[in-house]
């Protein structure tokens, strides 16, 4: 494997799968003896984990893009230093389920901001900080909610309508299209065959 892929994140639409995946590539690492750490976002610390209260709170009817753009931020730089920089520094290989792409997908491609304002405050909540490699798992929003249907307990997200979140699922694509960083991984096969998948990426590079 190589050592060049310390943080790692997975990206998608609501129900494509990235927990499910996040948490098998964790296990993986655990079993091999490789110091892992295993986070999200929005979240991942008290504070962050707060700011993800905020934004995926039911009772809160609408947020201004802009409001959640900069509380989306607001939690990942809180995140990034108090969490990840550490646990990188330590030697962790860190996960992350969700970073910087989905808030491009999200409060980007699908409620209307514009990527250059975007990219000027990840620039200053954290400069050139990134993952080292992106799984985004492809799965459509049909799939994805039959999925999240199954589950149940809806956030906020999921229950914005199916145009909003083929907006999302758009976005990912582009970000993909622009961003070698990130893979394209298939979601639609059973959890063991997308693992396989996310693992070959992994010990190919
Ligand atoms: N490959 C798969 N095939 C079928 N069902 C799956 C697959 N992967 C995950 N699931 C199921 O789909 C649901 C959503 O998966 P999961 O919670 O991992 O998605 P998620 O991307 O983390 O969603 P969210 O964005 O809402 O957190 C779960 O019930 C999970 O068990
Ligand atoms: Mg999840």
């Amino acid at each position: 494997m190589n050592k060049n892929f310390q943080f790692i994140s997975f990206e998608g639409i609501e129900g494509c799968g990235k927990s499910t995946q996040a948490k098998k590539l964790y296990e993986y690492f655990l079993s091999k003896q490789i110091d892992c750490l295993l986070t999200r976002e929005p979240g991942g610390c008290l504070a962050s984990e707060k700011i993800r209260a905020i934004l995926l709170d039911e009772e809160i009817d609408k947020l201004s893009p802009t409001s959640e753009l900069l509380l989306n931020f607001a939690g990942r730089v809180e995140h990034v230093e108090k969490v990840i920089k550490p646990a990188l520094k330590s030697g962790k290989i860190v996960i992350c389920d969700r970073f910087v792409d989905s808030t491009f997908a999200y409060q980007g491609s699908a409620m209307g901001i514009a990527s250059e304002i975007i990219e000027k405050i990840q620039k200053i909540a954290i400069g050139e900080f990134l993952p080292d490699i992106t799984f985004f798992i492809n799965v459509s929003v049909e799939d994805a909610f039959a999925r999240i249907s199954a589950r149940g307990n809806n956030n906020r997200y999921e229950k914005l309508g199916n145009e909003f979140h083929q907006k999302v699922y758009a976005g990912f694509f582009e970000l993909a299209k622009k961003n070698s960083r990130i893979n394209i991984v298939d979601g639609t096969q059973n959890q063991q065959q997308v693992f396989q998948k996310i693992l070959n990426i992994i010990n190919q590079n």
